[in-house]
């Protein structure tokens, strides 16, 4: 990555959703050349994402020439973004925050196997990817932003494949609020997914590196069902689902 580029960074996100548009306008504030997509086109595109500077572009121009790629859309539409990611520099490094949930959707079950989400998706790419951003929910990404020493600041884990991509991406991660933890090789994020010990608990980065070595691969699946379930019915009983404190009790419940 050249120099000059080290402190500002050109960056594409694609996805506007709850989760891109935060990490459009945190990075944008930071001083970072921050370009935003969705599918329905720039102008469907909000001030959630675009109040501290971010630019709204087309998903076919949204990778070209930057340095960081992030990709934040459902996994099941990951598979339709693909020739953008390909149209992005080989250099860039590329985030993707994804999970999985059950979908009945065939082109899935390599997750049931046993297949870590982001390696599913950086093959399906064709380019290496960092797993970011994943295992924190939208109300506490949006809420719980704070300042670095904090010693109760929530700490997001980062899995990535090479060194030098992973600490551009736990870079971005601290300039959005919180504190990045190293959580090791790609083919070990099944430990901060759905129905991990970190997943989505507002752990600390002095929590983390025990919750992680905590995981249980053949556990992660069935609890992050379990507590779907118990959302499921919350939900159905009438309950807040935007409540982002019963969300963090359900999962330290079910996956601690
Ligand atoms: N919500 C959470 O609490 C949370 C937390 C951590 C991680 N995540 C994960 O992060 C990802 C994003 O979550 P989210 O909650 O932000 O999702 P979301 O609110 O549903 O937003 C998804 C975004 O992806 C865009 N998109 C979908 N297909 C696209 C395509 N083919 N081309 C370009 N843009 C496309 C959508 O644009 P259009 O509306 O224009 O289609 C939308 O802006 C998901 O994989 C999710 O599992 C979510």
């Amino acid at each position: 990555m050249p120099a000059e580029r080290e402190n500002h960074l050109k960056i594409g996100i694609i996805g506007a959703g709850s989760i891109g548009s935060t990490i459009a306008r945190r990075l944008a504030r930071h001083g970072h050349d921050v370009a935003i997509a969705n599918s329905h086109g720039p102008e469907t595109i909000g001030d959630a994402a675009l109040r501290t500077g971010a630019r709204a572009v087309t998903a076919a121009e949204v990778a070209q020439g930057v340095d960081v790629l992030i990709v934040s859309v459902p996994m099941n539409r990951n598979a339709d973004i693909a020739e953008h990611v390909r149209s992005a520099p080989e250099s860039a490094v590329v985030i993707d925050t994804s999970n999985y949930y059950p979908m009945r959707d065939g082109s899935m079950v390599a997750f049931e196997q046993g297949v870590p989400e982001s390696v599913w998706v950086s093959e399906l790419f064709g380019h290496p990817v960092i797993k970011a951003w994943n295992a924190i929910t939208s109300q506490s990404f949006d809420a719980k932003a704070s300042t670095p020493g904090d010693p109760a600041r929530v700490a997001i884990p980062v899995a990535a494949d090479r060194d030098a991509d992973r600490a551009v991406a736990m870079r971005l991660v601290e300039d959005t609020g919180f504190d990045a933890v190293d959580a090791g090789a790609l083919a070990e994020s099944w430990r901060q997914q759905p129905g991990a010990p970190v997943y989505c608990t507002d752990r600390t980065r002095a929590e983390m590196p025990d919750w992680l070595a905590a995981a249980e691969q053949d556990r992660v699946p069935r609890r992050r069902d379990l507590a779907m379930t118990v959302i499921g019915d919350y939900m159905n009983a009438g309950g807040d689902a935007t409540d982002g404190r019963f969300l963090v009790a359900i999962n330290r419940a079910c996956y601690s």
